[in-house]
């Protein structure tokens, strides 16, 4: 039976305030209409980079050149963007109550620049930097710069998690832990390609809703096709 998108919407606005633990799982399409490119979508990063070139910890040893402008120039674009009015509506549903928690592949920040408290970085930060030999803590200016560590002299790096790398355990734990509590799990923005974050979601014996540009899993109780931003504000209307 074909379910239209108002009863989608109204159906999923129910779920929210029945819930007692809702937790949101966001990823790169959450930023795409904050200008943000994502990865796999046909004008994603991927498609023009292969990331094994760019985002692992090859390149970081072995082409630091070509590692370091592929994150100057996200760092730049990010410094052009805001997060957009989805981002806001995360934000007042967690001050609400209406959700617990975000977990987030995103390393843009943007969840906690909108306000959100209780955030979940799995795959770490763009915004902050460290010593790729020692781990010394360095500023955006001197990655920008391509200053050497002011201790070692090595090379500087984002704090993001690289292909090759291990995800950040008590940040991936306790994220597991929020996924186990859940009676309700909000995928947002992502094609879930990813392992091992994409295996959360199903770890939830809550519903599980996926909103996203395009629909390719068919593992979840609701699904709603479209835009984070708009769905995300159509769903705030109801529960206004
Ligand atoms: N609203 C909803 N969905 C969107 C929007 C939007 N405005 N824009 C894009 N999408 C969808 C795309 O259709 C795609 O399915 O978001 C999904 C983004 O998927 P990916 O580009 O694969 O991004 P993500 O799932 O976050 O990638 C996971 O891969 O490269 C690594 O570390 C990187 O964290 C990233 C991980």
């Amino acid at each position: 039976m074909f379910i239209n998108k108002d009863n989608k919407l109204n159906t999923l606005k129910k779920w929210i305030e029945n819930s007692n633990y809702t937790v949101i799982f966001t990823g790169a399409g959450m930023s795409t209409e904050s200008g943000i490119p994502d990865f796999r979508s046909k004008d994603g990063l991927w498609k023009g980079i292969d990331p094994m070139r760019v985002a692992c910890v090859d390149a970081l040893i072995t082409n630091y050149n070509l590692f370091y402008e592929f994150y100057k120039q996200r760092i730049e674009n990010l410094e052009k963007s805001n997060p957009h009015k989805g981002y806001d509506i995360l934000s007042n549903w967690e001050r609400k109550g209406l959700i617990s928690s975000v977990i987030t592949q995103n390393v843009d920040g943007f969840h906690q620049r909108a306000g959100n408290k209780r955030v979940y970085p799995l795959h770490g930060s763009i915004n902050t930097f460290r010593c790729s030999r020692c781990g010394q803590s360095a500023s955006k200016d001197n990655f920008i710069n391509k200053d050497s560590c002011i201790k070692c002299g090595g090379t500087l790096r984002p704090d993001v998690v690289l292909f090759g790398e291990a995800l950040p355990q008590d940040i991936l734990n306790n994220a597991i832990k929020e996924i186990q509590k859940s009676e309700l799990v909000i995928v947002i923005g992502t094609s879930l390609m990813v392992y091992p974050v994409n295996s959360l979601p199903s770890m939830s014996k809550g519903k599980k809703v996926y909103i996203n540009k395009e629909i390719y899993q068919q593992s979840f109780d609701l699904d709603l096709e479209g835009k984070a931003g708009e769905i995300l504000e159509a769903v705030n209307q109801q529960l206004n």
